[in-house]
């Protein structure tokens, strides 16, 4: 790695520590009324925003700190949960965009109750019973990455709806990631995997990205031995297929 590129990785690095720093004040303030004080409702919700806000941001650092382990070649398999991968990934995206949901999926002990409560935001998963109760054998912070990337993209782009499928198919792990918004002109279905590309839409979300989601998501895949399929047209919204060797 290249002197430079350490530097600012270090730097990155070293922004984990004052940020778990202020999470854990904002925090207390929060929960700890009986040692801090009462707080009014005002106050409750700048504390809220200010947490969801270093949230936000120690997940970008994490990211960042990602794609720098990624692209030096490391990989940690471990065994785990699939059921715990799928609730923890969508409560990590909802804590950020929809913090009810988010508590009602922590609440949530079988796959039935989820999906229901999935159900009623438009959101439909499907996992084989099996896969959901059993165990999936690789990176899980790099596979989360990218779960999380396309649920975020198929968050802001969806009119209405986003689908989940979930499988293990011929010693592949399979995640396909649909919405049924604008969708992506064949044109652009190499373009929107470089770095800092954006289709010039016309929308009103106030939270602009960077584009640089999809070309993580890309590198993290080739690291994995993964691959990505996207069928996309304009009008018929977008489905983003991963498929990694397990
Ligand atoms: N599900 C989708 N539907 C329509 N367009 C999409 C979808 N996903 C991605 N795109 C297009 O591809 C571009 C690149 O996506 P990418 O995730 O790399 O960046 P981003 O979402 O704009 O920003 P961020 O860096 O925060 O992820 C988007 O700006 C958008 O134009
Ligand atoms: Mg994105």
């Amino acid at each position: 790695m290249e002197r430079n590129r350490i530097k600012l990785e270090f730097l990155v690095h070293d922004l984990k520590v004052p940020l778990a720093v202020i999470e854990a004040g904002l925090l207390s303030l929060l929960q700890k009324a009986d040692k801090y004080g009462p707080l009014t409702e005002k106050q409750i919700k700048v504390l809220e925003r200010a947490l969801r806000n270093t949230i936000v941001t120690r997940t970008l650092v994490s990211d960042a700190l990602e794609l720098g382990r990624s692209s030096a070649g490391i990989i940690n398999k471990n065994n785990f949960s699939a059921a715990r991968f799928i609730a923890e990934t969508l409560i990590e995206v909802f804590d950020l965009t929809d913090q009810a949901l988010a508590d009602e999926i922590r609440e949530q002990r079988s796959l039935s109750d989820l999906k229901n409560v999935l159900a009623r935001r438009g959101i439909f998963l499907e996992i084989p019973e099996e896969l959901w109760n059993g165990e999936i054998c690789l990176d899980e912070s790099k596979v989360r990455q990218i779960f999380r990337n396309l649920l975020n993209n198929a968050l802001k782009y969806r009119k209405s709806r986003v689908a989940l499928n979930v499988a293990a198919r011929d010693r592949h792990f399979c995640l396909s990631v649909s919405d049924d918004g604008e969708g992506i002109p064949s044109s652009y279905h190499r373009k929107i995997f470089e770095c800092y590309f954006q289709m010039d839409m016309q929308t009103d979300h106030c939270v602009r990205g960077h584009g640089l989601g999809l070309a993580g998501v890309q590198v993290l895949l080739e690291d994995m031995g993964g691959e990505l399929a996207l069928e996309s047209d304009m009008g018929k919204g977008a489905t983003f297929t991963v498929k990694i060797p397990l």
